[in-house]
């Protein structure tokens, strides 16, 4: 099978390639490192074909397709690192994610399976747990405008798609969220704030391992891949002070909810049950540790948010 994986230096798409390659799929990958890792990626494997480019370049992009003709497209690639930059989101999230379909369409791909946010149902969803049913709320951040364009382009498409509605996924190679920020400042003896918020963790290779089910066939439309529980926020702070094994550290700030902030999010994964059928879901604990090993190997080259949040100095 021929699978081209955008993003592919990024948290998702790298553990979504390690299973195509390890089983001797023929892999085409394409990254601009705005927020992905080289070393993702295996260096020297005769399956995998590397381009470091945008999706945004049509003409690469029209090339690619001609030239690979993927079976199968898994579009992980995404804008978000600069809450501020609107004209990067849609040139990546908007124009990239067009590109993609339409060649999609020109050559026939089988099946397109695309990562969508959460948050194109608010920063407050109306149902907790939030079912694949809830109206789109997409107006609270650049990255959800313009992730939930592809999305909407590619339910009038004609294609055969999937679309994962994910909340929070981590695990290693995870540069994003509340999981990056809190093993740096730990590290450096520094005091996190904590807020009082739940939310829906997800092992990435979890993931990974649905993603994979999906591009072999399982699947139509949207789903939510969640194991059904929310998690605490000081849960994970606690998760991964245990995982650094630190006696000595500044103990949280608690922050009461903002105005602007759900008391949980969790994500109703019924459909998902019922169509991909039993699923893996690692304990807290375990995904921690395999994040904070990597870190400390890797180091952590990110931390950023999708929207505007704050740490004390
Ligand atoms: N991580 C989460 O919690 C989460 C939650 C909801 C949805 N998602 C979605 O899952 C997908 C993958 O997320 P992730 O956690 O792997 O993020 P990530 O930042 O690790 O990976 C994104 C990758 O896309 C690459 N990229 C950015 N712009 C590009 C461009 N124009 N052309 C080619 N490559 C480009 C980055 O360099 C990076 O390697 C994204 O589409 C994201 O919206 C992630």
């Amino acid at each position: 099978m021929k699978i081209f994986i955008t993003g592919g230096c990024g948290q998702i798409g790298s553990h979504i390639a390690d299973i195509h390659l390890a089983r001797g799929d023929e892999v085409l990958a394409i990254d601009n490192f705005e927020t992905g890792r080289r070393l993702h990626l295996p260096e020297n494997n005769s399956k995998l074909t590397f381009v470091e480019g945008s999706i945004a370049d049509k003409e690469l992009i029209e090339n690619l397709f001609g030239d690979f003709k993927p079976d199968v497209l898994v579009h992980t690639a995404c804008s978000y690192k600069d809450p501020e930059n609107w004209y990067g989101d849609m040139l990546t999230n908007g124009v990239g994610g067009v590109n993609l379909i339409k060649s999609s369409m020109d050559n026939d791909v089988k099946r397109f399976i695309y990562f969508q946010t959460a948050l194109t149902y608010g920063v407050t969803p109306v149902e907790n747990p939030i079912t694949l049913g809830h109206p789109k709320n997409p107006a609270n951040s650049s990255y959800a405008i313009s992730k939930t364009t592809t999305e909407d382009y590619l339910e009038i498409s004609g294609l055969d798609y999937v679309t994962f509605r994910l909340a929070n996924v981590i695990g290693p190679r995870n540069v994003s969220g509340p999981l990056p920020i809190f093993y740096e400042r730990l590290k450096s003896g520094k005091k996190c704030f904590v807020t009082e918020a739940r939310r829906d963790f997800l092992y990435v290779k979890d993931l990974a391992a649905v993603a994979v089910k999906a591009a072999d066939g399982t699947g139509h439309g949207p789903y939510h891949v969640s194991s059904g529980s929310d998690i605490a926020i000081i849960e994970l702070y606690d998760a991964i002070v245990k995982a650094l094994k630190l006696n000595d550290y500044p103990e949280p700030d608690l922050r009461p909810l903002g105005d602007d902030e759900a008391a949980s999010i969790l994500l109703d994964p019924v459909k998902t049950f019922t169509d991909f059928g039993e699923i893996n879901f690692t304990p807290l604990s375990e995904t921690i540790t395999a994040a904070v090993e990597y870190y400390d190997e890797y180091g952590v080259h990110g931390g950023y948010t999708h929207l505007k949040q704050s740490q004390p100095e």
